[in-house]
């Protein structure tokens, strides 16, 4: 197979996507699920290669995960035979580190391999190594296999305050918490709704956890079990890219059931720049072209600022807008590699520097400063697109040119679709249906 998309844009998109599960709900709640010991069914799970390959990892340490029917998954993680996580397949999957806590519950002691995902920064795990080891874990990581060694061999309990938000680290201390003999107390705990819906899920099979801001209390359980099938949410960040394909091909899309408070900072920011909102009803949003697009400055945050994943797309559509925007991505390190294959399209885009007065606390990832970082860059629009022949480097940028082809007068070539079909289900039967030109080779 080639792994390539071919689009041919300049026509505006139009019409209803009906989203699909939450990737990183999904991930998570799957994970979660193997600590059940007993059958456990979610819905809405997105049939997405991170999924699959999430499945695959579950079966090779001997564990039950599959597709039973188009959107449901049963997992049961009874039969789970080894402590130890394969390290090809892990360094697929960013959420493979959470393996920690099944592994843990079954066999106080575990080896997971520093974990992969896309590469849009370092991604260590330090904070949250760290935090584990704050709540009573042994952790050793061995830098010849590439394996950390965790184990519990004393009492779990105890604080952890996070010394900047991890959302994932956020996760896997809370289902690490549920093993404890006491309660354990997370600090500075990150706000991405993501980790409300993995609480919810907890929550609604025997867990005991309160959220109260950035402040989480776990309460160790003696036993999980499911009394309902479990529904993913609907995923935010393919609710942003249909959107932002509707305003960048200057058409219109209504998405489905999603709850406000997820796409809010998206929403907000584009009524700013002049984009098209509306509200059908309760869960149901339109977003549409209504006239010239206005240039913005944006900064990237952690929930509930403007999310990083956002990003790419937003410099798409500020290529189409009038004047000169910002967007300074203060989460990750790498997250611009969709700039120089843009620049191919015609964008005029440049990188700069933006003064910073302490930028170890004001950037999210470990800040070094003896590293040259990109974290700014200026975009001068409007634009007009020609095609072209586009890489795709990790899964947003992806989706930000697969926009851009879209805007693009003429056929574009994108190599690495594959990259996208990691967290977009059915992109090319749901561009199709909104009028795209699009195939997959
Ligand atoms: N960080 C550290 N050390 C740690 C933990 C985090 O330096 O121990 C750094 C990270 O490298 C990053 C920053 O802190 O620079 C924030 O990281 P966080 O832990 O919050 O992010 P994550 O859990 O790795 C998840 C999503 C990302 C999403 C971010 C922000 C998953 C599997 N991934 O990443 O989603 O961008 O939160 O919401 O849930 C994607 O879906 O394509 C994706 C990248």
């Amino acid at each position: 197979m080639e792994d390539v998309y071919i689009i041919t844009g300049g026509k505006p998109l139009r019409g209803e996507v009906i989203l699909s599960g939450a990737k990183n709900v999904a991930l998570k709640t799957i994970i979660a699920a193997l600590m059940f010991n007993a059958e456990v069914i979610l819905e809405n799970v997105p049939r997405i290669n991170d999924v699959f390959e999430l499945l695959h990892l579950i079966k090779l340490i001997g564990g039950k995960a599959e597709f039973v029917d188009k959107n449901t998954v049963a997992i049961n993680g009874k039969e789970i035979k080894t402590n130890k996580v394969d390290l090809l397949h892990s360094s697929k999957i960013r959420a493979s580190f959470m393996l920690f806590a099944p592994l843990l519950a079954k066999f106080k002691e575990c080896y997971v391999p520093n974990p992969g995902g896309c590469r849009i920064g370092a991604r260590p795990i330090d904070r949250i190594v760290e935090g584990m080891k704050s709540i009573g874990l042994s952790v050793e990581y061995d830098h010849q296999t590439g394996y950390y060694k965790a184990q519990i061999n004393k009492r779990l309990s105890g604080h952890y305050r996070f010394v900047k938000s991890s959302h994932t680290g956020t996760e896997l201390l809370i289902l690490i918490g549920l093993l404890g003999n006491d309660k354990v107390v997370l600090e500075n705990a990150a706000l991405e709704p993501e980790i409300d819906e993995l609480i919810k899920f907890l929550n609604m099979s025997g867990g005991e956890i309160k959220r109260d801001g950035t402040k989480i209390i776990i309460h160790p359980v003696k036993k999980l079990m499911q009394k309902q099938p479990f529904k993913i949410i609907s995923d935010r960040n393919e609710a942003v890219t249909y959107a932002t394909l509707a305003l960048a091909t200057r058409g219109e899309i209504s998405i489905s059931e999603i709850p406000y408070e997820l796409i809010k900072s998206f929403s907000d920011k584009v009524k700013t720049v002049g984009g098209g909102f509306a509200d059908l009803n309760r869960e149901r949003y339109k977003f549409f072209y209504q006239g010239e697009l206005k240039a913005s400055i944006i900064e990237t945050l952690p929930h509930p600022g403007f999310m990083t994943d956002w990003q790419p797309n937003w410099a798409v559509l500020m290529s189409q807008a009038k004047g000169e925007s910002i967007i300074h991505e203060r989460v990750f390190e790498n997250r611009f590699s969709y700039v120089d294959e843009l620049r191919k399209l015609g964008a005029e885009i440049d990188y700069i520097k933006i003064p910073v007065t302490n930028p170890v606390e004001y950037f999210f990832f470990n800040f070094d400063p003896a590293k040259k970082y990109n974290q700014a860059i200026r975009i001068n629009g409007p634009q007009q697109f020609h095609s072209g022949v586009l890489t795709v480097a990790d899964l947003r940028a992806g989706a930000s040119l697969a926009i851009a082809a879209f805007i693009a007068q003429g056929e574009s070539v994108i190599n690495g679709a594959s990259i996208l079909d990691r967290g977009y289900e059915d992109f090319v039967k749901k561009t199709q249906s909104l009028g795209g030109e699009i195939s997959r080779l």
